[in-house]
């Protein structure tokens, strides 16, 4: 805030556009790819962040009455070309995410190192499958090549299960994982190698550490992309200063939770000025509030990620407090406060 500015109420926040909600409360639908014929339509903004639905990244531990279909969509674990095994363990700090939160020490580290059976086999044995949560979905994958990213474009465009694609552009915990999503050359030429070969939306998931992330997203919108999520997690490393070993068997890592949450903040703040597609915030959401603060500074949708991993139902939760912040605020619709693809913060 502004230095001697008052805060403002959030109904003055929505002064221009609030009406009052309706009686079966405030529509919370979203478009994630309004310029594409297939669109991308979510019944709300909530949506489960890649490699964090459930304890597998592919929904183990999801329970009966966590009901997919009630949120916004869920977005399974990367898959890459090939089949594979991850990294050396260990491949999580803390342990347990749950324990970190109860300790209240939040700085969340991981290695997984892309673990996955590959594109192959997951559209043969594992995407199918997902038609039964009745919810929307989106297929995540990684490529080492700008060649690979066509081919498993393709690949997907046969693929059943998903509704669209989201490019990781930005794995830390992979040799090279990053790299596309470092370069705006790198961006635009992966997501038009995937929009040549399909027609499903394209979600670009960029990284955290670069010098200005507007470069990049507009690279990605330039090229094709119909939204863009920000962010991956943030290259970190911890060491243990008794064994002087680094906690991570991959010794370097990707920081998630609530110490990325204000850097991703800024950069969906950013980049939402510089694209008008949808964007996608992720980093660190635990409440409704932070998916509001999101949602204020431009994005269109939140994914949650390390959240699922203290507890599964979190998105849930954040759903319904969501919600209650969007009613409170006395506008009709989610998009209004989003100011669709703009930041609709007091400044
Ligand atoms: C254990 C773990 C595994 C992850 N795996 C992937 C992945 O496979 N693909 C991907 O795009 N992002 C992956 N991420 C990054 C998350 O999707 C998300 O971008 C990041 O954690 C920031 O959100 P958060 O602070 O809410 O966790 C992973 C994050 C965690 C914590």
């Amino acid at each position: 805030m502004r230095r001697g500015a008052t805060k403002q109420p959030l109904q003055q926040m929505v002064r221009e556009t609030s009406r009052p909600g309706s009686a079966q409360g405030p529509d919370l639908s979203v478009d994630l790819a309004p310029n594409n014929p297939h669109h991308l339509r979510l019944a709300n903004p909530v949506m489960i962040a890649s490699g964090t639905f459930g304890y597998d990244g592919y929904g183990r531990g999801i329970t009966e009455d966590m009901d997919l279909g009630k949120l916004g969509a869920v977005v399974p674990k990367t898959v890459t070309r090939l089949s594979r095994e991850g990294n050396p363990e260990p491949r999580w700090y803390p342990k347990s995410f749950r324990e970190a939160w109860d300790t209240g020490d939040l700085l969340f580290l991981n290695a997984i190192g892309l673990t996955n059976p590959g594109i192959e086999a997951a559209l043969r044995d594992v995407t199918p499958g997902w038609d039964r949560w009745n919810a929307t979905v989106l297929l995540s994958f990684a490529a080492d090549s700008i060649e690979q990213f066509a081919e498993m474009a393709a690949m997907a465009d046969q693929g059943t299960g998903f509704q669209g694609i989201e490019l990781n552009l930005s794995c830390p915990n992979v040799a090279d994982g990053s790299l596309f999503g470092h370069s705006a050359t790198l961006t635009a030429q992966a997501v038009a190698a995937v929009r040549a070969n399909t027609g499903l939306p394209i979600l670009a998931k960029l990284a955290p550490n670069v010098p200005d992330i507007t470069v990049i997203a507009r690279a990605a919108v330039d090229a094709g992309a119909d939204a863009i999520t920000i962010c991956n997690t943030m290259p970190a490393m911890r060491i243990d200063t008794e064994s002087r070993q680094p906690v991570l068997g991959n010794i370097t890592g990707g920081l998630s939770g609530p110490g990325l949450r204000p850097i991703a903040l800024n950069l969906v703040y950013q980049a939402s000025k510089a694209v008008a597609v949808p964007i996608i915030g992720v980093g660190g959401i635990f409440t409704g509030e932070h998916a509001a603060e999101y949602i204020l500074a431009g994005a269109s949708a939140v994914q949650i990620g390390s959240a699922n991993l203290v507890g599964l139902s979190a998105p849930w939760r954040i759903l319904s407090e969501l919600t209650d912040w969007v009613s409170r605020s006395g506008a009709a619709t989610v998009v209004e406060l989003s100011g669709g693809t703009q930041p609709r913060i007091n400044v």
